[in-house]
Formats: structure tokens, C-alpha cells, sequence
């Protein structure tokens, strides 16, 4: 008479939480900081004073957006964007494209297609003319399904230094796979941050109002929401620390006591003992030169940087 009770398979979250905090040391990737709580803080972050990175990006387009294209010198192209977001930054290109009378398509690509969906109607509202064609999914698959002969040549943009995100290791890989769905001559515009005075990186990301820490700690609410977790937020603590050395600025939740947390949706329960840390994101920064070798090592010839007044940040053109 007993109904027997399944299991619900793991979600691709709950998975990665599982295996992230069941390693030594603990790990919460922070791809999981966007949900709709954390789409907010981030925009909140990107009108911070401290953070510089949006400000230098947004300057360099709206200075260099006349080289930028003359260095692009395509007379067709299809723009593809990894990760638009909300496309704050890229108007100012596409703006400047249009008027200039570039012949060219504006494919953003996201996973969440809630978010292409209201970058559709902004830019609808905005630039009417644009062309625009939003693609859900994975980039790699994606870009596979854009693949072969006969399109116009690639414009791919990867901005914001999205790519700080990843280890070196793991941005040459991410950045051949990219390589390997491209033709030779299609480009690719990538933004870096730049190793600068470490006290200028360590303020962008240990904010006084306590935005990043709330950024931060939001990925314990998902858990809480998503998962059925019941993390105490204040039981834990933000801690930012840069490596001028290795360029990695690097964010932990640290368990402020002894405590235990059960999560729902893993039906387990995990020990944190007093002053453990979860590492929560790597946010790398590079040299000119780090970055002219990562290019080289991934299947891309660097064509030409692109600084911000006070060099703290680079978009960087290349070429596949
Ligand atoms: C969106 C990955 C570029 O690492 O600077 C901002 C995210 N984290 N403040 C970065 C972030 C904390 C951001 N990226």
C-alpha cells in the first residue's frame, strides 16, 4: 500500500552545490550569483564609485568607438555577444555601428532568455533600426550552430572582463573552444581588467556600503530559496583578498562559528567549523603581456588594445 518515494533527479545547481561543498576546500561557483535578487545587486555594483570596470569599458567605447570599428574593417559581419546582459555598454557600439552605416546583424547570446528578452525591447525602443537576433543557450552550442561556410564573417564580443572568471587554465580552454567555432579572420573583442595598484582592486570589490558582501552572501539565499537550505546569513562573513602577484582577486564566505546546515534538495547536512572559508569567485586580472600570451596559446592574434584613460582596464581586438 506504501507508495515508494523516487528521488527527484539533482538539478545541475544542486549537483554542483553538492560536489562544491563536499570538496576540501569548500567552493560555490559564482555563475549561481545571477539569479533576479542577483542581477539587481550586480547593477548595483556597476554604479558603485569603487567599481571602476564598467566606467573604463563604457569610456573606452564611447572614445574608441570610431578606431574600434575602422580596426574591425568588415564590410559585412554578424556581431555576436557572449553574455549581454543588459547591454549598456554595447549600445554605444551598436549606436555608433548603425549611424555609421555598418552593414551588420546583433546576435546576443545568453543562457537566460528572460534576459534576452528584455535586451530585445530595450533595443527596440532605442534602435529601432538594429537588426537584432537573440539566441538562447550554451555559447558553444550555439556558436556550433552558427558554424560553417557561407555566413558573413564573426564579430564576437566578450565583455565586462567576464573572462576574470576564469583561471588561466580555464580561460585558454574556454577561449579555444571559442577559437575552434570561429573562421580565420573573424574576431573577437575581449575586455581584461588590468593589474593596477592593488588597493584600487581590493576597494572594487570590498565595498564600504557593503554591496559586494550582500552580492556575495545572496548566493547562501539561493541556496535557501532554490535548494531549501537553511543558511543563517549573518552566521556568515565576506572576505576579499588580491594577489598582485597572480592577479586573482578572490571572494570567501567564511563560517563566523561552529554550524551545521541542512540543504533540502541533497536531503544532507554539511559541518562548517568556525572561520571555514567557501571560496565564492575568482575575478582575475592581467598584464598586457599575460594577456598578448593567453591569445597567442588560444588560436588568436592580437590586433590592437584598447585603454581607458587611466590604463586600468583593456578591450583587447583580435583575431581568430
Ligand atoms: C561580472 C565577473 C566581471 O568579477 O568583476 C563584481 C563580477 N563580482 N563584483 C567581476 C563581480 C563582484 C564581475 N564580473
Amino acid at each position: 500500500m506504501s507508495t515508494t518515494h523516487h528521488p527527484q533527479p539533482l538539478t545541475a545547481f544542486a549537483r554542483d552545490v553538492l560536489q562544491g561543498l563536499s570538496g576540501t576546500p569548500r567552493k560555490l561557483s559564482s555563475r549561481y550569483f545571477y539569479d533576479e535578487q542577483g542581477d539587481k545587486l550586480f547593477q548595483q555594483i556597476m554604479r558603485m564609485p569603487e567599481y571602476y570596470l564598467t566606467d573604463c569599458e563604457l569610456e573606452i567605447f564611447e572614445r574608441r568607438k570610431e578606431d574600434i570599428l575602422r580596426a574591425i574593417g568588415l564590410e559585412q559581419f554578424q556581431l555576436l555577444e557572449l553574455g549581454a546582459g543588459d547591454g549598456m555598454k554595447t549600445k554605444v557600439l551598436l549606436r555608433h555601428f548603425l549611424e555609421s552605416g555598418a552593414d551588420f546583424r546583433y546576435q546576443p547570446i545568453d543562457i537566460s532568455p528572460n534576459v534576452l528578452m528584455e535586451l530585445e525591447e530595450s533595443l527596440r525602443a532605442e534602435l529601432p533600426a538594429l537588426q537584432v537576433k537573440s539566441l538562447p543557450g550554451d555559447y558553444f552550442k550555439v556558436l556550433h550552430e552558427l558554424r560553417g561556410g557561407g555566413g558573413q564573417p564573426k564579430v564576437v564580443l566578450f565583455l565586462g572582463a567576464n573572462i576574470g572568471n576564469y583561471t588561466r587554465e580555464e580561460a585558454v580552454s574556454f577561449l579555444r573552444s571559442v577559437a575552434a567555432e570561429l573562421n580565420p579572420g573573424d574576431r573577437l573583442l575581449i575586455g581584461f581588467d588590468l593589474k593596477k595598484d592593488p588597493a584600487v582592486v581590493l576597494d572594487a570589490y570590498n565595498d564600504p556600503a557593503g554591496v559586494t558582501a550582500a552580492f556575495n552572501l545572496n548566493l547562501l539565499r539561493r541556496l535557501n530559496r532554490e535548494l531549501g537550505a537553511n543558511f543563517e546569513l549573518q552566521g556568515f562573513k565576506h572576505w576579499e583578498t588580491y594577489n598582485p602577484l597572480s592577479g586573482e582577486a578572490k571572494s570567501y564566505l567564511v563560517s563566523r562559528k561552529d554550524q551545521h546546515v541542512f540543504i533540502k534538495a541533497l536531503n544532507r547536512s554539511f559541518h562548517f567549523e568556525a572561520w571555514e572559508a567557501i571560496d565564492v569567485e575568482l575575478s582575475k586580472k592581467y598584464s598586457i603581456s599575460e594577456l598578448e600570451s593567453l591569445a597567442e596559446q588560444s588560436g588568436f592574434a592580437v590586433q590592437e588594445h584598447f585603454f581607458d584613460r587611466k590604463g586600468y582596464f583593456v578591450d583587447s581586438l583580435w583575431r581568430r
